[in-house]
């Protein structure tokens, strides 16, 4: 039997950079209010969210994507024909094939890289993060790009009281690379279909325009506030650490709510950054995690280096969550 020779690669695998693009046009709670019956009061209650971020008609999702993506790169300090495989994460990408990452790849100037979308919605980020780790470390690609990239205000029921005030649109990118020290947790990750129809998108056939998102909020905010609140911690466990050892929480950005809910369950000591980006940008599904990454680094009140856990959460219902050392 002749011997298949196999791929190997570096022991480790790090986030080299992030960087993102938040769409230019701010939407406050009252002209939100204008779209739906609701109040400044209720929206700030109930979910934290101040203004949200929305892209102006030339932000496509292939645009902010390539922002957000040759941004991350150059941080990186590394060519765009380093990057070997670029995953995209996305749900506002209106067309089944080509994916919209083989139109980045072109845009950014990669070189022949491996490239393909991922549809697991507010998840999609950390899940790729999990692929990208695995591809580094299995010697596949030396240097992978993540992006997440929403539009969710072109899927956005503007009648929908339940729904309308809470989504945004915007990219976050990291480039992924090898590492001589650990620096990306085990992913924790899984799905439960059973639960396909508590967030959902009609299929496009259904619909001459662009389908809208359906949610039943309350059902996700108790699988967030317990199911996944549990698995959090499993994250944590994975990497061999405990609360103590955490400098930074970046959650999805779905719902303060849902992140305090989320801090007593962990019991995490009050001196761990907690990141709130959704005040300002809204929910932006995919593009959440890294946003919210890339603005508390900018802000300061994280640094490079620092242990950071994150957990993406939603539609599917999905989720993935990993440790991961600040670039
Ligand atoms: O990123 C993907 C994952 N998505 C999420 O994680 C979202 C999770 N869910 C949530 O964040 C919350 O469920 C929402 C923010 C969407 C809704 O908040 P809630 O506290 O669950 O509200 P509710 O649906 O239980 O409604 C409470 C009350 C109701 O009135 P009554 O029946 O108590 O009189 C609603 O009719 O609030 C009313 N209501 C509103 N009032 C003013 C519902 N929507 C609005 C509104 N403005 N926009």
């Amino acid at each position: 039997m002749p011997q298949i020779k196999t791929a190997r690669g570096p022991e480790f695998s790090r986030i080299v950079s992030v960087a993102g693009h938040r769409g230019s046009r701010v939407v406050d709670n009252e002209e939100m209010c204008t779209y739906i019956d609701s109040s400044d009061e209720w929206i700030r209650q109930r979910t934290g969210i101040v203004e949200r971020r929305w892209a102006a008609e030339e932000e496509t999702p292939l645009a902010m994507a390539v922002s957000a993506g040759s941004k991350a790169i150059g941080r990186a300090g590394i060519r765009p024909e380093q990057i070997g495989t670029l995953i995209i994460s996305t749900v506002s990408h209106f067309q089944q094939t080509p994916s919209l990452a083989v139109h980045v790849a072109r845009e950014l100037g990669l070189n022949d890289p491996a490239a393909w979308d991922i549809s697991a919605a507010c998840a999609g980020f950390c899940y790729a993060v999990g692929q990208a780790d695995a591809i580094v470390r299995s010697g596949l690609s030396e240097h992978v790009l993540v992006i997440g990239v929403e539009k969710l205000s072109e899927l956005t029921d503007l009648k929908d009281r339940g729904t309308a005030f809470l989504f945004a649109d915007g990219a976050g990118a990291v480039v992924i690379g090898p590492s001589d020290e650990p620096a990306i947790g085990p992913t924790v990750w899984g799905s439960d279909g059973e639960q396909a129809s508590v967030i959902d998108v009609a299929s496009w056939e259904a619909n001459a325009a662009h389908p809208k998102i359906t949610m039943d909020g309350r059902s996700v905010f108790k699988w967030a506030t317990t199911h996944i609140a549990e698995k959090t911690k499993e994250a944590l466990a994975a990497a061999g650490l405990t609360a103590g050892d955490l400098d930074v929480f970046i959650p999805h950005q779905a719902n303060n709510r849902i992140t305090d809910s989320m801090l007593r369950h962990l019991g995490l000591p009050d001196s761990v950054v907690v990141s709130r980006d959704i005040t300002h940008m809204g929910n932006s599904s995919a593009a959440s995690v890294p946003l919210a990454m890339e603005a508390l680094l900018e802000s300061g009140e994280a640094t490079s280096g620092q242990t950071a856990l994150t957990i993406g959460f939603g539609a599917g219902l999905v989720y993935a969550g990993q440790v991961v050392r600040l670039p």
